[in-house]
Protein backbone atom coordinates (compact mmCIF):
# COMPACT_ATOMS: atom_id res chain seq x y z
CA UNK A 1 0.00 0.00 0.00
CA UNK A 2 1.59 3.29 -0.99
CA UNK A 3 0.03 6.25 0.45
CA UNK A 4 0.48 10.06 -0.63
CA UNK A 5 -0.87 13.54 1.37
CA UNK A 6 -2.81 16.09 -0.55
CA UNK A 7 -1.59 18.81 1.42
CA UNK A 8 -4.51 22.11 0.91
CA UNK A 9 -3.32 25.12 -1.02
CA UNK A 10 -4.09 28.56 0.11
CA UNK A 11 -3.89 31.25 -2.25
CA UNK A 12 -2.55 33.84 0.53
CA UNK A 13 -2.90 36.76 -2.74
CA UNK A 14 -4.85 36.59 -5.90
CA UNK A 15 -4.42 39.26 -8.72
CA UNK A 16 -6.66 38.89 -11.50
CA UNK A 17 -5.49 40.51 -14.30
CA UNK A 18 -7.00 40.21 -17.39
CA UNK A 19 -9.91 37.64 -19.20
CA UNK A 20 -8.64 35.81 -21.90
CA UNK A 21 -9.92 34.96 -25.29
CA UNK A 22 -9.98 31.07 -24.19
CA UNK A 23 -12.13 31.84 -21.30
CA UNK A 24 -9.69 31.76 -18.44
CA UNK A 25 -8.26 34.51 -16.74
CA UNK A 26 -4.27 36.08 -16.61
CA UNK A 27 -3.53 35.70 -13.11
CA UNK A 28 -1.03 36.59 -10.20
CA UNK A 29 -0.88 34.54 -6.94
CA UNK A 30 1.16 33.30 -3.89
CA UNK A 31 0.52 29.31 -3.74
CA UNK A 32 1.02 28.12 0.01
CA UNK A 33 0.38 24.56 1.46
CA UNK A 34 -0.32 23.81 4.85
CA UNK A 35 0.11 20.73 7.11
CA UNK A 36 -3.34 19.13 6.96
CA UNK A 37 -5.66 17.79 3.42
CA UNK A 38 -6.77 14.44 2.17
CA UNK A 39 -4.83 11.84 1.31
CA UNK A 40 -5.00 9.07 -1.66
CA UNK A 41 -3.65 5.41 -0.91
CA UNK A 42 -2.75 3.00 -3.68
CA UNK A 43 -3.38 -0.60 -3.23
CA UNK A 44 -2.21 -3.26 -5.52
CA UNK A 45 -4.43 -6.40 -4.84
CA UNK A 46 -7.97 -3.58 -5.33
CA UNK A 47 -9.60 -1.64 -8.17
CA UNK A 48 -11.62 1.45 -9.14
CA UNK A 49 -11.58 4.19 -6.90
CA UNK A 50 -13.08 4.43 -3.16
CA UNK A 51 -13.99 7.33 -1.24
CA UNK A 52 -13.62 7.57 2.55
CA UNK A 53 -13.40 9.98 4.99
CA UNK A 54 -15.86 12.95 6.71
CA UNK A 55 -16.32 14.75 3.54
CA UNK A 56 -16.59 12.08 1.39
CA UNK A 57 -20.39 12.03 0.96
CA UNK A 58 -19.91 15.56 -0.80
CA UNK A 59 -18.17 13.84 -4.02
CA UNK A 60 -20.85 10.69 -3.99
CA UNK A 61 -21.67 9.81 -7.42
CA UNK A 62 -20.36 12.82 -8.77
CA UNK A 63 -17.93 13.36 -11.45
CA UNK A 64 -16.02 15.86 -9.41
CA UNK A 65 -13.82 13.44 -8.38
CA UNK A 66 -10.28 14.31 -10.29
CA UNK A 67 -8.50 10.78 -8.77
CA UNK A 68 -9.79 8.68 -11.54
CA UNK A 69 -9.03 11.65 -14.21
CA UNK A 70 -5.54 12.15 -12.78
CA UNK A 71 -4.64 7.96 -12.66
CA UNK A 72 -6.24 7.73 -16.61
CA UNK A 73 -4.28 10.72 -17.81
CA UNK A 74 -1.14 9.08 -16.08
CA UNK A 75 -1.67 5.63 -17.79
CA UNK A 76 -1.95 7.37 -21.07
CA UNK A 77 0.59 9.39 -20.84
CA UNK A 78 3.02 6.87 -19.56
CA UNK A 79 1.57 3.96 -21.43
CA UNK A 80 1.71 2.20 -18.26
CA UNK A 81 -2.17 0.10 -18.00
CA UNK A 82 -3.73 1.66 -14.78
CA UNK A 83 -3.72 -1.20 -11.96
CA UNK A 84 -4.48 -1.56 -8.58
CA UNK A 85 -7.46 0.69 -6.64
CA UNK A 86 -6.90 3.63 -5.36
CA UNK A 87 -8.87 5.24 -2.01
CA UNK A 88 -9.24 9.25 -1.51
CA UNK A 89 -9.72 10.01 2.03
CA UNK A 90 -12.05 13.31 1.71
CA UNK A 91 -10.98 15.42 4.65
CA UNK A 92 -11.24 18.95 3.26
CA UNK A 93 -14.59 20.38 2.04
CA UNK A 94 -15.58 19.84 -1.14
CA UNK A 95 -15.45 23.47 -3.77
CA UNK A 96 -14.06 25.38 -0.92
CA UNK A 97 -11.29 26.87 -2.26
CA UNK A 98 -8.47 24.98 -0.66
CA UNK A 99 -7.73 23.17 -3.96
CA UNK A 100 -9.05 19.55 -2.73
CA UNK A 101 -9.99 18.23 -5.69
CA UNK A 102 -6.63 19.56 -7.53
CA UNK A 103 -4.55 18.40 -4.64
CA UNK A 104 -5.82 15.07 -4.95
CA UNK A 105 -5.66 14.58 -8.36
CA UNK A 106 -1.69 16.24 -7.87
CA UNK A 107 -1.26 13.35 -4.78
CA UNK A 108 -2.44 10.64 -7.21
CA UNK A 109 0.27 11.74 -9.89
CA UNK A 110 2.41 11.63 -7.55
CA UNK A 111 1.69 8.89 -6.26
CA UNK A 112 1.21 6.71 -9.37
CA UNK A 113 5.05 8.19 -10.29
CA UNK A 114 6.69 6.82 -7.07
CA UNK A 115 4.86 3.44 -7.48
CA UNK A 116 6.39 3.31 -11.44
CA UNK A 117 9.77 4.91 -10.57
CA UNK A 118 9.08 8.20 -12.81
CA UNK A 119 11.27 11.16 -10.97
CA UNK A 120 8.77 13.95 -9.71
CA UNK A 121 10.85 16.64 -12.20
CA UNK A 122 9.73 14.64 -15.40
CA UNK A 123 8.12 17.14 -17.15
CA UNK A 124 5.50 14.75 -18.87
CA UNK A 125 4.31 14.34 -15.17
CA UNK A 126 3.49 18.35 -14.90
CA UNK A 127 2.18 18.11 -18.37
CA UNK A 128 -0.32 15.53 -16.86
CA UNK A 129 -1.24 17.97 -13.94
CA UNK A 130 -1.47 20.80 -16.10
CA UNK A 131 -4.21 19.16 -18.79
CA UNK A 132 -6.17 18.44 -15.22
CA UNK A 133 -6.18 22.10 -13.93
CA UNK A 134 -5.06 25.19 -13.49
CA UNK A 135 -4.17 24.63 -9.89
CA UNK A 136 -2.76 21.26 -10.26
CA UNK A 137 0.94 22.08 -10.93
CA UNK A 138 1.07 24.27 -8.20
CA UNK A 139 0.15 21.34 -6.25
CA UNK A 140 1.98 18.57 -7.83
CA UNK A 141 5.23 20.04 -6.12
CA UNK A 142 3.39 21.47 -2.88
CA UNK A 143 5.42 24.34 -2.30
CA UNK A 144 5.37 28.02 -1.62
CA UNK A 145 5.28 29.33 -5.38
CA UNK A 146 4.33 32.68 -7.03
CA UNK A 147 2.10 31.39 -9.62
CA UNK A 148 0.89 33.28 -13.46
CA UNK A 149 -1.10 32.43 -16.46
CA UNK A 150 -4.22 30.24 -15.53
CA UNK A 151 -1.87 29.66 -12.36
CA UNK A 152 0.27 27.09 -14.15
CA UNK A 153 3.67 28.87 -14.43
CA UNK A 154 5.52 28.67 -11.33
CA UNK A 155 8.28 30.51 -9.79
CA UNK A 156 9.41 28.74 -6.54
CA UNK A 157 9.15 31.16 -3.10
CA UNK A 158 10.93 31.03 0.38
CA UNK A 159 8.24 29.67 2.74
CA UNK A 160 7.48 30.49 6.44
CA UNK A 161 6.91 26.79 7.56
CA UNK A 162 5.06 26.68 10.59
CA UNK A 163 2.83 29.71 10.69
CA UNK A 164 -0.01 29.54 12.61
CA UNK A 165 -2.73 29.17 10.08
CA UNK A 166 -6.51 29.34 10.91
CA UNK A 167 -9.00 27.69 8.24
CA UNK A 168 -12.38 28.53 8.50
CA UNK A 169 -15.69 27.46 6.21
CA UNK A 170 -18.75 28.12 6.27
CA UNK A 171 -19.83 24.93 4.61
CA UNK A 172 -21.41 26.93 1.88
CA UNK A 173 -19.69 25.19 -1.59
CA UNK A 174 -18.84 27.87 -4.27
CA UNK A 175 -18.04 26.78 -7.83
CA UNK A 176 -15.13 28.15 -9.37
CA UNK A 177 -16.09 29.44 -13.14
CA UNK A 178 -19.50 31.61 -11.73
CA UNK A 179 -17.02 33.34 -9.38
CA UNK A 180 -14.40 34.17 -12.01
CA UNK A 181 -17.28 35.12 -14.31
CA UNK A 182 -18.31 37.95 -11.63
CA UNK A 183 -15.25 39.72 -11.41
CA UNK A 184 -15.52 43.33 -12.59
CA UNK A 185 -12.87 43.40 -15.09
CA UNK A 186 -10.94 46.12 -13.66
CA UNK A 187 -7.17 45.24 -13.29
CA UNK A 188 -5.77 46.12 -9.87
CA UNK A 189 -2.23 45.69 -10.57
CA UNK A 190 0.12 43.24 -9.83
CA UNK A 191 1.29 41.48 -6.64
CA UNK A 192 3.62 43.42 -4.41
CA UNK A 193 7.26 42.74 -4.04
CA UNK A 194 8.46 41.02 -1.05
CA UNK A 195 9.11 38.01 0.74
CA UNK A 196 6.21 35.26 1.40
CA UNK A 197 4.10 37.19 4.30
CA UNK A 198 4.66 40.53 2.97
CA UNK A 199 2.97 39.73 -0.32
CA UNK A 200 -0.03 38.26 1.85
CA UNK A 201 -0.24 41.18 3.92
CA UNK A 202 0.15 43.65 1.28
CA UNK A 203 -1.78 41.72 -1.26
CA UNK A 204 -5.69 41.03 -2.49
CA UNK A 205 -8.12 38.50 -3.44
CA UNK A 206 -9.73 40.10 -6.12
CA UNK A 207 -12.22 37.17 -5.98
CA UNK A 208 -13.87 37.98 -2.80
CA UNK A 209 -16.07 40.77 -4.22
CA UNK A 210 -17.57 38.60 -6.56
CA UNK A 211 -17.52 35.34 -4.31
CA UNK A 212 -19.31 37.83 -1.99
CA UNK A 213 -21.73 37.98 -4.05
CA UNK A 214 -22.58 34.50 -4.38
CA UNK A 215 -22.58 33.26 -0.93
CA UNK A 216 -22.36 37.07 1.10
CA UNK A 217 -21.44 34.96 4.70
CA UNK A 218 -18.08 34.67 3.34
CA UNK A 219 -18.12 38.75 4.63
CA UNK A 220 -19.05 37.45 8.16
CA UNK A 221 -16.05 34.99 8.36
CA UNK A 222 -13.93 37.58 7.00
CA UNK A 223 -15.37 39.97 9.28
CA UNK A 224 -14.94 37.67 12.19
CA UNK A 225 -11.56 36.67 11.51
CA UNK A 226 -10.46 40.46 11.25
CA UNK A 227 -11.35 41.19 14.79
CA UNK A 228 -9.68 38.75 16.21
CA UNK A 229 -6.12 39.44 17.83
CA UNK A 230 -2.64 38.64 16.73
CA UNK A 231 -3.92 38.19 12.71
CA UNK A 232 -1.21 39.00 10.62
CA UNK A 233 -3.63 38.61 7.38
CA UNK A 234 -7.25 37.65 6.93
CA UNK A 235 -8.68 37.08 3.42
CA UNK A 236 -10.41 33.87 1.10
CA UNK A 237 -8.21 31.85 -0.47
CA UNK A 238 -9.13 31.14 -4.05
CA UNK A 239 -12.82 31.33 -5.49
CA UNK A 240 -14.02 30.84 -1.99
CA UNK A 241 -15.49 29.89 0.41
CA UNK A 242 -12.98 28.73 2.82
CA UNK A 243 -10.88 31.63 4.40
CA UNK A 244 -7.70 31.74 6.42
CA UNK A 245 -6.19 33.88 8.67
CA UNK A 246 -2.24 33.67 9.58
CA UNK A 247 -1.28 34.45 13.04
CA UNK A 248 2.07 34.89 14.81
CA UNK A 249 1.18 32.86 17.72
CA UNK A 250 -0.25 29.83 18.44
CA UNK A 251 -2.33 30.78 21.42
CA UNK A 252 -4.00 33.81 19.29
CA UNK A 253 -4.92 31.30 16.65
CA UNK A 254 -6.13 28.72 19.62
CA UNK A 255 -8.49 31.59 20.46
CA UNK A 256 -9.75 32.77 17.58
CA UNK A 257 -10.53 28.98 16.66
CA UNK A 258 -12.52 28.54 19.99
CA UNK A 259 -14.46 31.81 19.33
CA UNK A 260 -15.44 30.68 15.81
CA UNK A 261 -16.62 27.42 16.93
CA UNK A 262 -18.68 28.83 20.28
CA UNK A 263 -20.22 31.49 17.78
CA UNK A 264 -21.08 29.19 14.50
CA UNK A 265 -20.41 25.57 15.93
CA UNK A 266 -21.83 24.55 12.45
CA UNK A 267 -18.93 25.99 10.29
CA UNK A 268 -16.13 24.17 9.73
CA UNK A 269 -12.89 25.54 11.53
CA UNK A 270 -9.34 23.92 11.21
CA UNK A 271 -5.91 24.97 13.04
CA UNK A 272 -3.32 24.06 11.08
CA UNK A 273 0.06 25.36 9.98
CA UNK A 274 2.00 26.45 6.80
CA UNK A 275 4.24 23.67 5.28
O1 LIG B 1 -8.57 25.06 -14.61
P1 LIG B 1 -9.79 24.66 -13.88
O2 LIG B 1 -10.56 23.58 -14.61
O3 LIG B 1 -9.55 24.26 -12.46
O4 LIG B 1 -10.72 25.94 -13.83
C1 LIG B 1 -12.08 25.89 -13.50
C2 LIG B 1 -12.76 27.13 -14.02
O5 LIG B 1 -12.30 28.28 -13.32
C3 LIG B 1 -12.48 27.43 -15.46
O6 LIG B 1 -13.39 26.77 -16.31
C4 LIG B 1 -12.66 28.95 -15.53
O7 LIG B 1 -14.03 29.27 -15.60
C5 LIG B 1 -12.17 29.39 -14.18
N1 LIG B 1 -10.77 29.83 -14.20
C6 LIG B 1 -10.46 31.04 -14.79
N2 LIG B 1 -9.16 31.48 -14.81
C7 LIG B 1 -8.19 30.78 -14.22
C8 LIG B 1 -8.48 29.54 -13.59
C9 LIG B 1 -9.79 29.10 -13.59
O8 LIG B 1 -11.34 31.72 -15.34
N3 LIG B 1 -6.94 31.24 -14.22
Amino acid sequence: MFTEPAPAKLNLALHVRQRREDGYHSLETLFAFVADGDTVALDDTASGCAIAGPFAGALDGDGDNLVPRAAARFAETFGIPHGGGITLTKCLPVASGLGGGSADAAATLRLLARRHGIALDDPRLFDCADRLGSDVPACLYSRTALGSGRGESLTPIAGAAGTPVLLVNPRVAVATAPVFAGWDGQDRGPLPDGDLLTIARDGRNDLEAPAKAIAPVIGDVLDLLNSRSGVMVARMSGSGATCFALFADAHDRAAAAAAVRRSHPNWWCLETVLL
